[in-house]
């Protein structure tokens, strides 16, 4: 649980670390400012710094008393359990996931197993380490699949794949990013995330995107994407968000998060992943289920900023 702060002043001083090494930067970067100037509007004495190593510098030099995270992604990116480890260990305060939520969602393989684990159902898959028989897999799994690296974001490296000839092109473009690969079943249907703020669930969003999935540039740069919030009705919709509080609860994930689900012609959800620094721009989905629940883009961050505390801390 966080705890309800009305005083900016309780906060202190605020970094929010954006930018970073990872192959989300420049995502990181636009969510970050938009993260700043929120905050800086509300009030909050909140400064940018620019990546890990700046940010320990400025913990250790004592010009911070907590830290807003908004980085995405792995090595460097400050999504996967590293910075949230140094500051454990610096005994500083900081937004969302703890060491394992965050390392745990990286690795959507693992995460998998996880959900598997406990029985919420997520698509087939073989893990493929770097090497492996990539058409043995596919045999296995059945074509149309998808293949993916096992801890990017953004839709990087992601292909759809609906015969065995698009199969080498799909593994090497995946293969650019380190890391493992993952070949999952392609579900056919409907895309569906799923924010959530503290322990509440915000209303669901269907993602409607005018090309063939919701790829990189759906995400960030085209303006045709449809966004339905919420994305479904009665029951459907209880039941998804249902599902994704004990997704997100099943990595040990805290504060604030944002669940990729896919939803087959038979109305049976599928979930793909967890992310725990979710972005923040102006074409973001955190902030349009916010939106959709009478919160607006800065109280959603004062929000995120109260998940800082922790209860009993
Ligand atoms: N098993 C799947 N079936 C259908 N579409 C998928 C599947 N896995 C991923 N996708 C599509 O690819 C996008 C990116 O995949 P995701 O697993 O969410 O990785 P990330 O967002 O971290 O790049 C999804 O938003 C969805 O459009
Ligand atoms: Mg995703």
């Amino acid at each position: 649980m966080s705890m309800k702060i009305t005083d900016p002043a309780r906060f202190g001083r605020v970094a929010v670390v954006m930018g970073g090494s990872s192959a989300e930067r420049e995502v990181s970067l636009d969510s970050g400012r938009n993260v700043l100037a929120a905050l800086q509007a509300r009030g909050i004495d909140a400064h940018a710094i620019d990546g890990i190593p700046a940010l320990l510098d400025a913990l250790r030099a004592g010009h911070f008393a907590r830290v807003f995270n908004i980085l995405h992604g792995q090595h460097g990116g400050g999504e996967d359990g590293v910075l949230q480890g140094a500051l454990e260990s610096l005994n500083v305060p900081y937004t969302g996931s703890g060491v394992l939520g965050s390392a745990l969602s990286m690795d959507k393989t693992r995460s998998k197993r996880v959900w598997q684990s406990l029985g919420l159902t997520t698509p087939g898959f073989v893990a493929l380490p770097r090497g492996a028989d990539v058409h043995a897999a596919a045999k296995q799994i059945g074509f149309p699949l998808i293949v993916k690296p096992a801890c990017e974001g953004s839709s990087v490296g992601v292909t759809r794949v609906f015969e065995e000839a698009q199969l080498d092109q799909a593994v090497q473009l995946a293969a650019k990013y380190p890391g493992d690969l993952l070949m999952e079943t392609l579900i056919e249907g409907d895309e569906l995330t799923v924010a959530i703020l503290g322990r509440e669930v915000l209303p669901t969003i269907h993602i409607v995107p005018k090309g063939a999935f919701y790829d990189y540039n759906a995400k960030y740069i085209a303006e045709d994407t449809l966004y339905l919030c919420p994305g479904l009705e009665g029951h459907a919709e209880s039941e998804l968000r249902a599902l994704s509080l004990q997704a997100f609860d099943a990595l040990g994930c805290y504060g604030w998060g944002r669940v990729d689900v896919m939803r087959d012609r038979n109305g049976r959800n599928w979930l793909l992943e967890v992310n725990t620094a979710p972005g923040m721009t102006s074409h973001s989905l955190v902030p349009k289920a916010a939106a959709a629940a009478g919160i607006d883009y800065q109280e959603l961050c004062w929000r995120v900023l109260e998940t800082s505390f922790r209860e009993g801390a």
